[in-house]
């Protein structure tokens, strides 16, 4: 079969990369996937299990700040679609320690920037029609008051760590564009939620706690307001703008699916009673709900509006949330060895199983 787009995907092994790769590898037969990913805590093989490697798909387990072997990639691989995830996600993580925020997220875009600006300016477009898509998030526009949506053109004002590092990268990728013309397009997307989430986020933490009777914290009054979206739609965003998108141009992707947190936790809550039953004590899970202290600097709304998408692209949502949290907590109860492994850390043995006697492989 002749490959069409030889695509490098960063952090595919993470909860959003990994649910692009399978919708990817399941699309687009004529692709051929290169993941590169640290395995860092987030990454885990397991989300990939079934995908082959073969003639459409390779895992390196590498690190975006590593230049040499970034280059020897490119060169190997005829590279010329990078589709970005690779980053550190936890905003409560990047309060305690930011450090490697600051490195993964804004000198390892950096490096692949300057990979694939020597990879395909300096060689002038070599490798046929390439692309840079930088996955972004929409908590570098800030934090919303009570009315308003984010757009392409709201001024940045990212107010954690996180935030401030994506917003960095975000920034680097828009002048590689301006400043050596090259091929970049970068999404904003809202909080996603669904299958292969590390359970330190929101939906998942309430899930995998609410299934054992543990405390479900909750931050501040629980009313801060985030737009989920389901990771699905995520994917079929990107792929879309990949297909699409002008290069040069932003894009936000949404899920008009504006929740406060507390209200999050009580359809958790709800859904496992009705499916599990109440707790052994004969108490509905509600009574696990616990407030404690508040995030630091914790933005109070996110909301987006993704106009631009649905008119240039063609994308909009498909799933609703209150479909989507009950497809999410059926795949989280169908899969809790997965999450069990993830919790008790024995998920980090599975590189080694699968791996270990191939690390020498491409060097
Ligand atoms: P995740 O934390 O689940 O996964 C991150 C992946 O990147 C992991 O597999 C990890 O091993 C890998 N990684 C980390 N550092 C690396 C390095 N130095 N080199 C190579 N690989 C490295 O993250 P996610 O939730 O899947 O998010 C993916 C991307 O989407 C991130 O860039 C994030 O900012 C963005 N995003 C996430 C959301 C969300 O709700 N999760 C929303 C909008 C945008
Ligand atoms: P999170 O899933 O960490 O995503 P983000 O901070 O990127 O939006 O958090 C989602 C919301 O839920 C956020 O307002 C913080 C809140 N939250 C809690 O109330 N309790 C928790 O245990 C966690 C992890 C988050």
């Amino acid at each position: 079969m002749k490959i069409k787009r030889i695509v490098l995907v960063t952090g595919g092994c993470g909860f959003i990369g990994a649910n692009f790769i399978r919708l990817l590898n399941h699309r687009y037969p004529q692709w051929r996937i290169i993941n590169l990913d640290k395995l860092t805590y987030a990454g885990n093989l397991q989300n990939l299990a079934g995908i082959e490697e073969g003639e459409n798909y390779r895992f390196i387990r590498g690190d975006i700040c590593d230049s040499e072997r970034i280059a020897e990639i490119f060169t190997e691989e005829k590279i010329n679609t990078v589709v970005h995830f690779a980053a550190e996600s936890h905003v409560d993580r990047s309060i305690t320690g930011p450090a490697d925020f600051i490195t993964t997220n804004i000198i390892g875009t950096f490096t692949l920037l300057e990979n694939a600006r020597k990879s395909w300016v300096e060689r002038n477009s070599a490798d046929g029609n390439p692309l840079f898509l930088h996955v972004s998030t929409d908590e570098v526009y800030g934090s919303l008051g009570e009315t308003g949506l984010f757009t392409e053109t709201t001024a940045y004002d990212p107010r954690s760590p996180y935030s401030a590092s994506k917003a960095s990268s975000d920034h680097l990728v828009n002048a590689y564009y301006h400043t050596y013309g090259l091929p970049v397009m970068i999404t904003n997307c809202s909080n996603n939620y669904g299958p292969y989430q590390f359970p330190e986020k929101l939906i998942p933490l309430v899930l995998h706690n609410g299934l054992h009777g543990r405390e479900l914290p909750v931050y501040g009054d629980g009313k801060n307001i985030r737009d989920w979206l389901y990771v699905e739609d995520h994917c079929e965003a990107i792929a879309a703008v990949i297909e699409n998108g002008k290069i040069g141009n932003c894009y936000n992707i949404g899920g008009n699916n504006e929740k406060k947190n507390i209200d999050v936790v009580e359809i958790i809550c709800d859904t496992l009673d009705e499916k599990l039953g109440l707790l052994p004590s004969k108490a509905a899970r509600r009574s696990l709900i616990t407030y404690v202290t508040d995030r630091l600097g914790h933005d109070r709304r996110y909301a987006i509006d993704a106009r631009k998408i649905a008119e240039q692209i063609g994308w909009q949502p498909r799933i609703s949330f209150e479909k989507g949290i009950r497809m999410t907590i059926d795949w989280y109860l169908d899969h809790q060895q997965w999450v069990e492994g993830v919790v008790d850390g024995s998920y980090r043995e599975y590189y080694q199983e699968m791996y270990g006697n191939r690390q020498k492989i491409g060097k």
